[in-house]
């Protein structure tokens, strides 16, 4: 059989994703975290920052199945058992039998403390879009400094966050996506928004899009999410009524000058 063009996707080998989306947090889970490293064109023996790793499901996958040495940083505890989240990211790298190529620190972007110049890449998947809701748009650019800043020159970020596609936002989709701690209007941003923001913070942008299996992701997420699960009238029911017209998923792999 003529094997030339084949693509072996590794996130294939992992198909429970019952166990999945228990371990990770939004749409995606260790497909997301793949689709970024490929882009991201991750190297084996380099060191990464994942931030806002929540359990650290997939920064032990990357570490894994690219062979880099993966720093996970979470400021939060649990919300149901009350433990650092970091705590979680130990556990699971005894799992995934990477102990000696994680490590967790509970701490946050924008304060890192890091040392400038740390980091060949950094990943940051769901968890920026939290700050800009919370703290507002400049604790989001002073987030994206902190990280051009601990990263190397010539290193490469890449970012994923639910997004809204570059459209109004449909009017009987509006009560659904305006409820909620952490409302999807506000949340979430398009890609010509989150771009501009990126290039701002002193990024070149490598590739900027919305990701082709955004619905996708979004669907299994609200299918297999204890949260969704528990919650079918929240998520699963604003993923139903918006029928894939407005909510997506968008990613920017950026560079720091050399
Ligand atoms: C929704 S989870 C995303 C987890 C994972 N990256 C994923 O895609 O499945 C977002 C995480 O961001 C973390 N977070 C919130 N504020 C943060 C900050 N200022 N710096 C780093 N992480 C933060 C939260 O603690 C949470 O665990």
């Amino acid at each position: 059989m003529n094997m030339s063009g084949f693509q072996y996707h590794k996130s294939k080998k992992y198909t429970d994703y019952g166990n999945i989306y228990e371990q990770c947090s939004g749409p995606g889970g260790l497909q997301l975290a793949e689709f970024m490293a490929e882009k991201m064109g991750l190297a084996a023996g380099k060191k990464l920052l994942d931030v806002g790793s929540n359990r650290g499901y997939q920064t032990c996958f990357l570490a894994k199945e690219y062979g880099v040495f993966a720093v996970g940083i979470d400021p939060w505890d649990d919300r149901v058992q009350g433990n650092p989240m970091v705590e979680h990211l130990r556990e699971n790298a005894k799992q995934w039998n990477v102990e000696d190529f994680v490590l967790g620190i509970k701490v946050g972007v924008p304060e890192t403390h890091f040392a400038s110049s740390s980091f060949d890449y950094v990943y940051s998947t769901t968890a920026l879009e939290m700050v800009r809701v919370s703290q507002g748009i400049e604790a989001y650019l002073k987030c994206l400094e902190e990280i051009y800043r601990v990263l190397k020159s010539g290193g490469i970020f890449g970012l994923g966050e639910p997004m809204h596609l570059d459209i109004k936002l449909p009017l009987d989709l509006e009560p659904y996506v305006s409820q909620g701690d952490y409302p999807w209007k506000e949340c979430f941003r398009s890609i010509p928004e989150t771009t501009q923001l990126v290039r701002s913070a002193g990024f070149e942008i490598i590739e900027a899009d919305y990701a082709p299996d955004a619905r996708q992701w979004w669907m299994a997420y609200a299918m297999h999410d204890p949260f969704c699960k528990q919650n079918p009238g929240e998520d699963p029911k604003t993923l139903e009524i918006d029928g894939g017209r407005w909510t997506s998923f968008g990613y920017v792999i950026c560079r720091k000058d050399m």
